[in-house]
């Protein structure tokens, strides 16, 4: 029996966002957790950190544009070899992966996808993400959005995706809100930057919410 997916308003406006399968490409599909696939799309690569990425990863996320309202980032480059040595032994843990975002005809990083475990056994999961801001506005972020999304329902198998954002970032709810997340709750005082406290906004993506915007945006035979 085919279970039907309820009707959710924001998964219709959301499906101009979902992008057919197969306008993205997982390269190789060995277990992620020895080492992350290579993910093609028309603009962009998804491929796993490289401690070479420390100084490019520095000049594009440690700008206070761009950390005004996460978790900051590393000031030096010595930090960010630190945290991919740390990312990569979280991969082999099965706990965590953490994708550089490398535009078509260049070869450094320009941003970061990250993708954790929050559940015994990565059924629910955490994603945050974070690109330079020459690049925002650009479409990046929703073609490796995309790809992320298809890494994480189809590769590592999660069932239910969450993601956090402060209220007052508006391209981070914004940009969630476009990709098709569903805002489910408000998380008051849940985040401290600067010594200020933030209500966050709770958003989430299921798996089944995603093959039905994927369904809905399959190439038709007519
Ligand atoms: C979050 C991030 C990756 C998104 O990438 P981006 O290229 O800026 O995203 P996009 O431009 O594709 O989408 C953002 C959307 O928010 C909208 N937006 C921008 N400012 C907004 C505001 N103040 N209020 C509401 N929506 C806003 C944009 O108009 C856009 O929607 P549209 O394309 O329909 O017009 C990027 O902004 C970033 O790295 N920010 C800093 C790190 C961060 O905050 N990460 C998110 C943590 S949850």
């Amino acid at each position: 029996m085919t279970k039907k997916t309820p009707y959710q308003p924001e998964l219709e406006r959301a499906e101009a966002m979902a992008a057919p399968s197969s306008m993205t490409t997982v390269v190789s599909t060995s277990d992620w957790r020895e080492k992350l696939p290579l993910l093609g799309g028309p603009r962009i690569q998804l491929r796993e950190v490289r401690v070479e990425d420390a100084a490019s990863l520095l000049s594009m996320l440690a700008t206070d544009e761009v950390a005004r309202f996460i978790t900051p980032p590393p000031t030096t480059i010595e930090g960010f070899e630190r945290f991919i040595e740390w990312a990569l032994s979280e991969r082999r843990r099965g706990e965590y992966a953490c994708f550089a975002v490398v535009p078509e005809g260049m070869d450094t990083a320009v941003g970061i996808f990250q993708v954790r475990s929050i559940e015994p056994g990565f059924g629910t999961a955490e994603w945050g993400f974070a690109i330079g801001s020459a690049f925002w506005g650009t479409g990046l972020f929703v073609e490796g959005a995309r790809m992320i999304l298809n890494f994480a329902f189809d590769v590592v198998g999660v069932h239910r995706l969450e993601a956090r954002a402060a209220v007052a970032n508006g391209r981070g709810n914004g940009a969630l809100r476009k990709i098709g997340a569903v805002q489910e709750g408000l998380l008051r005082r849940s985040f401290t930057r600067n010594g200020v406290y933030h209500d966050q906004v709770l958003w989430s993506i299921l798996a089944e919410d995603w093959q039905f915007m994927r369904f809905q945006q399959r190439p038709r035979v007519h």
